[in-house]
């Protein structure tokens, strides 16, 4: 079977840092001024961090962002409630507060409790939740340097839903800066939006920064569309824009 791309993505490339946050932020800016009151698909990863603080720069300019939902692409299983890591505190503390979001609209799973069934029932709440918003916007996502989408990791299915999977030990490896350099200290399941939540997003912003991602951003936008290389999909989604620095795109 041939499938024919839907439409190449858009390929934006940085200098450093500060640029790739610009880039980002005027995508985002021209969706909240079309959309103030939209649903954005938030990543947590460090790669978009230049766009939060650009993003918290135009709000003091007068961008206003209050009025988005913040919806997050995954979150660790077995964390407590508050914990630094959690990504529901990143999102909070981190994008939604300084963009003036209140709580009542930043959604994001409840994998606090390490058990596997009310997990995996947090998993079914999110992906409703974000059926019930009409869908997101704007999502914004990272790549994992195995290709992973979300915590998609490679070999999910291209249909998923919102789900909870185990990690692999290159996403503990690469997240074990976070917990002390220890991956073993990394929970070892997340929920996550499933591919197939991430394709019904209307448009979605990838950023990448560095050359650890270098192959698998090459595998993504020019190798084959296959479930072992996740972000791959993305060559199927009708509208992607990928800001990426010159590292990223080494092996382009
Ligand atoms: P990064 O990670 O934003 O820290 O580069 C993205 C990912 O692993 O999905």
């Amino acid at each position: 079977m041939t499938v024919t791309p839907a439409a190449r993505p858009e390929v934006v490339t940085v200098g450093d840092a500060d640029e790739l946050g610009r880039r980002a932020a005027d995508i985002v800016s021209e969706f909240v001024e079309a959309e103030p009151r939209g649903v954005l698909g938030v990543a947590t990863g460090s790669s978009p961090e230049p766009l939060w603080a650009e993003l918290v720069r135009r709000r003091r300019d007068g961008l206003r962002t209050d009025g988005l939902t913040l919806v997050a692409l995954d979150e660790y299983v077995g964390l407590p409630a508050g914990h630094p890591e959690s990504y529901r505190t990143f999102v909070r503390d981190r994008v939604a507060a300084p963009l003036g979001v209140d709580d009542d609209r930043v959604v994001v799973p409840d994998g606090t409790s390490a058990d596997l069934l009310a997990a995996t029932r947090a998993a079914e709440v999110h992906e409703r939740r974000i059926a019930d918003l009409g869908g997101v916007g704007l999502q914004i996502v990272g790549i994992g340097a195995n290709g992973h989408l979300g915590f998609n990791e490679p070999g999910s299915p291209f249909r998923s839903l919102s789900r909870v999977v185990e990690l692999a030990d290159r996403t503990r490896l690469d997240n074990a800066r976070y917990f002390g350099g220890d991956p073993r200290a990394v929970p070892s399941r997340a929920i996550t939006q499933g591919l197939s939540t991430i394709m019904s997003a209307r448009h979605v912003l990838l950023v990448v920064r560095g050359r650890t991602k270098a192959v698998a951003l090459d595998a993504a936008l020019h190798g084959p569309v296959t479930e072992s290389l996740p972000a791959s999909l993305l060559q199927w989604h009708p509208r992607v824009t990928i800001i990426a620095d010159r590292e990223a795109l080494g092996a382009s």
